[in-house]
């Protein structure tokens, strides 16, 4: 889909459909009444008959307009004539999309851009409405033999008053870096296990450094990891016969001197869970184990193709998870690049000991603040459901700045305690800790495992397991954390 700003004044606009919005109180936005003037009093026509009622995410199809340029009229209901939420701004803006993406229409004019938002300016807003429809029309069609993809609009137009021009210009091109950002961590999420192995996930890598030269790519291999030590993230490719690769993306977008922000992803191309196996039902889903290291590519593309006057480094360790005569044991005892040894007593928890090497070895760079992504424990899900992702972390600060980021970005967010007390269920007693804490607050232990290697630098955890794809019938990645990721990065930019 191709995405214009248009401040031409309605009347001399042409397409097959134009959206605009309603409110509860049945009065019309700006661009809707200006679409009923021009209509003859069609719009209000719809609202006495009560076939509008302008409840938020409400959606009504005017298919037969008298000859003009504009063909059809889409309203949208906006809930209560106030600001909206950020939230129910981008609820009503996906109302809008899921009617039109299955039909002939082609080319689409929104005009909900002129919707008043809680602290959003035109550039945030235009940046909503491309998320979205580029979300909304996403479709994995890679191994489907019938490619047709169901929505055939080809050009949105979004319409912006004339002082606002340039920054819902600026918000264009925002919205088309994050679209990017999320599609590409949407489709490496997708894609199946025999096909998006570690070696795959470092060649896409090393393919966007090719198309994006700010963009460094080097790849680690295990004879690279081996030399630096890295026995806990090793212990864990032993059982596959993929080999593990450590994918280093560096962008330098700030001053020299500016200390790097560093992405962590967990990129387990599937997790059986070794030799502790997991069971059959829904194992096709640890594909998307690795939709950690997927969100730390589409955010460096995405920042990469804004400028972001930041220093970011993504560090993704990748591997397989597979139970195999040389896999780890419950019992087994590994060295971690830190020194630390770990007892596994479950070889599912694999996760950890890819990121605990990782931790180790962001040491070396640096960093102003490191964030890990990983879907790293189904306890999260028990916890906090398919809605936020789980947030842990040793600094406020920088906890705070996600939460705010979240906000903003409607992709939420939340906190738990990461409490010294919970510490005591990594006790060992065989090694300096076991890589399990029991049955009980499985998301705090875990991140309490990952916190004993992130002791030198401001850090935090997103544990995105219920939040980084849907399942059931609309089965599929979501691209998040993309969303929050990159407004914590425009924060940082501007701050
Ligand atoms: N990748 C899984 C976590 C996961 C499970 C994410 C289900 C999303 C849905 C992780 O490697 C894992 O297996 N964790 C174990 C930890 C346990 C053994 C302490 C888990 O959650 O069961
Ligand atoms: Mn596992
Ligand atoms: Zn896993």
């Amino acid at each position: 889909m191709e995405y214009v700003i248009e401040t031409a004044p309605l009347e001399i606009l042409q397409c097959d459909c134009l959206i605009v919005g309603v409110y509860q109180d049945l009065k019309l936005s700006d661009t809707a009444s200006i679409a009923n003037q021009m209509t003859n009093g069609l719009i209000s026509k719809f609202l006495d008959r009560g076939d509008i009622t302008g409840k938020i995410g409400e959606t009504v199809l005017i298919n037969a307009i008298p000859d003009g340029l504009i063909e059809r009229i889409l309203v949208v209901g906006l809930g209560e004539d106030t600001p909206l939420s950020g939230k129910k701004y981008r609820k009503a803006l996906l109302a809008a999309i899921s009617s039109l993406k299955k039909t002939t229409i082609k080319s689409i004019i929104c005009s909900l851009g002129e919707c008043e938002v809680i602290a959003a300016d035109q550039q945030w807003k235009t940046r909503q409405i491309i998320e979205v429809f580029n979300d909304a029309v996403y479709q994995f069609t890679a191994y489907k033999s019938n490619k047709e993809i169901d929505n055939k609009i080809e050009k949105v137009t979004i319409t912006a008053p004339k002082a606002d021009s340039i920054i819902a210009q600026l918000g264009l091109l925002q919205g088309l870096a994050i679209a990017e950002g999320i599609n590409l961590t949407k489709l490496l999420g997708d894609l199946p296990g025999n096909i998006c192995t570690p070696t795959y996930l470092a060649e896409q890598a090393l393919q966007l450094g090719k198309q994006y030269p700010s963009l460094d790519i080097s790849i680690l291999d295990e004879a690279d990891m081996e030399k630096l030590g890295m026995g806990a993230l090793l212990s864990v490719s032993r059982g596959s016969r993929q080999p593990a690769k450590m994918i280093t993306l560096d962008y330098q977008g700030g001053d020299k001197l500016s200390k790097p922000i560093i992405l962590i992803g967990k990129g387990l191309t599937f997790d059986a869970g070794g030799i502790s196996l997991k069971q059959a039902p829904g194992m096709d889903e640890m594909k998307y184990d690795m939709c950690g290291g997927a969100a730390v590519m589409g955010t460096l593309l995405a920042a990469v193709q804004m400028k972001l006057p930041l220093n970011i480094i993504g560090l993704i360790p990748s591997s397989e998870n597979m139970p195999d005569g040389d896999a780890n044991k419950p019992g087994d005892i590994l060295t971690s690049m830190s020194g630390k040894t770990i007892e596994v007593l479950n070889t599912d928890a694999e996760g950890r000991l890819l990121l605990c090497d990782t931790l180790t070895y962001a040491e070396r760079f640096n960093p102003d603040v490191v964030i890990d992504l990983a879907t790293l424990t189904g306890a999260c899900l028990v916890a906090l459901g398919r809605v936020p992702s789980g947030l842990l972390g040793n600094c406020d600060v920088l906890c705070n700045d996600l939460l705010a980021a979240s906000e903003t970005s409607s992709d939420s967010l939340w906190r738990l305690p990461l409490w010294e007390e919970y510490q005591e269920q990594l006790k060992s007693n065989f090694a300096d800790l076991a890589n399990i804490g029991g049955k009980d607050a499985g998301t705090i232990t875990a991140a309490c495992f990952l916190s004993q290697f992130a002791e030198k630098f401001n850090w935090a955890h997103l544990d995105i397991a219920g939040t980084a794809w849907r399942t059931g019938p609309t089965k599929g990645a979501t691209g998040r954390p993309v969303p929050l990721l990159i407004q914590y990065l425009i924060n940082r930019a501007h701050g």
